[in-house]
């Protein structure tokens, strides 16, 4: 028999051991190296219960709040924003529980197999069309241009919608690119894939394309199709504008309004 102590324990790390599978592990391992973000083996060891409580509730918060070392991780981990898991600080506790009983355990996870051995040119080249919308994807996905169009920073200086993606894969690695490509752990993209996951195979060809030096949506910012979209929009805004701006000029009756004033002098 469990005495109780024991019973409120294996029950607690239960559910925590849940919520880390639904919430967590998409980004995280315990022992089984860096996904998105770090291996948790050990955290509670590093900080806190009181700093993880915090930081688990919400990360942004307290990189906000200018914690030092909350700052730095998010740094090393190309800022990338971990999500608010919008959990009570219960559940939040028993998540650490679970972190706690993992850490230097014995279970070490399977190490990651590649999934771009042979990948080539061809998987490169319909990673690029996929990821730019020249092909649709066959679930209906909407393109990632869409959103990471890689025009940050370049001619006007605004911001692409979500994050520039050409630091990603040389942070993130494969298994955490192919992580997040699955199973999109940020809200906006999570919804926009809803019932819309890509195939393996799109997975993979994407994943090939955002590996290639030279293939990465920033490298082609200067020639690609979209800035030359963007220019000729602009373009036609000022022709218009100019064309508006001389007919407000003047009201349409100037000229002959004009011509009247000479015929009475
Ligand atoms: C979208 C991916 C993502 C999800 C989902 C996510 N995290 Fe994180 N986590 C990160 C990243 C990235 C960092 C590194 C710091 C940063 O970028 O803000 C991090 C950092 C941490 C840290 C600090 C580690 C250290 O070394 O001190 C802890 C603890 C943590 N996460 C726990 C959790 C828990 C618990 C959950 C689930 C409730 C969770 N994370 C869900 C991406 C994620
Ligand atoms: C509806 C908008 C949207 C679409 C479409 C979209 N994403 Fe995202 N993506 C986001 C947002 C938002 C983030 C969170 C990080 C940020 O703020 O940029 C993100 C993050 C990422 C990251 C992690 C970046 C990092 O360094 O932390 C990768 C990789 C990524 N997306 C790849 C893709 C790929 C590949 C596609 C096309 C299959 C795609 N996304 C389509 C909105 C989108």
């Amino acid at each position: 028999m469990l005495s109780y102590s024991e019973l409120s324990y294996a029950q607690s790390s239960g559910a925590g051991a849940e919520l880390f599978k639904s919430k967590c592990g998409i980004c995280h391992t315990i022992g089984g190296g860096r996904l998105v973000g770090p291996d948790l083996s050990g955290a509670p060891e590093r900080r806190t219960e009181d700093w993880l409580l915090r930081f688990i509730r919400s990360s942004q918060a307290m990189i906000k709040s200018g914690d030092a070392v909350a700052v730095g991780l998010f740094k090393e981990f190309n800022e990338t924003i971990m999500p608010d898991p919008m959990l009570s600080d219960d559940e939040i506790k028993s998540v650490i529980q679970h972190i706690k009983d993992q850490s230097g355990g014995a279970s070490a996870a399977a190490a990651y197999v590649s999934v771009l051995e042979n990948a080539g040119e061809k998987d490169i080249a319909l990673g690029r069309h996929l990821f730019e919308g020249r092909q649709a994807f066959a679930n209906g996905g909407p393109s990632c241009i869409a959103c990471h169009n890689g025009l940050a920073d370049t001619y006007f200086n605004e911001k692409s919608y979500a994050k520039d993606l050409a630091a990603s894969f040389a942070t993130l690695g494969e298994a955490g690119t192919r992580a997040i490509l699955e199973n999109p752990p940020f809200p906006v993209m999570a919804q926009a894939f809803e019932g819309k996951s890509l195939t393996p195979d799109e997975v993979r060809a994407l994943l090939a394309f955002l590996k290639t030096p030279g293939g990465s949506p920033t490298m082609r910012k200067a020639s690609g199709f979209m800035v030359y979209g963007v220019l000729g929009a602009a373009a036609l805004i000022i022709v218009f504008s100019g064309l508006w701006y001389s007919r407000k000029d003047r009201s349409v009756n100037h000229s002959i309004y004009k011509r009247q004033i000479k015929s009475v002098n």
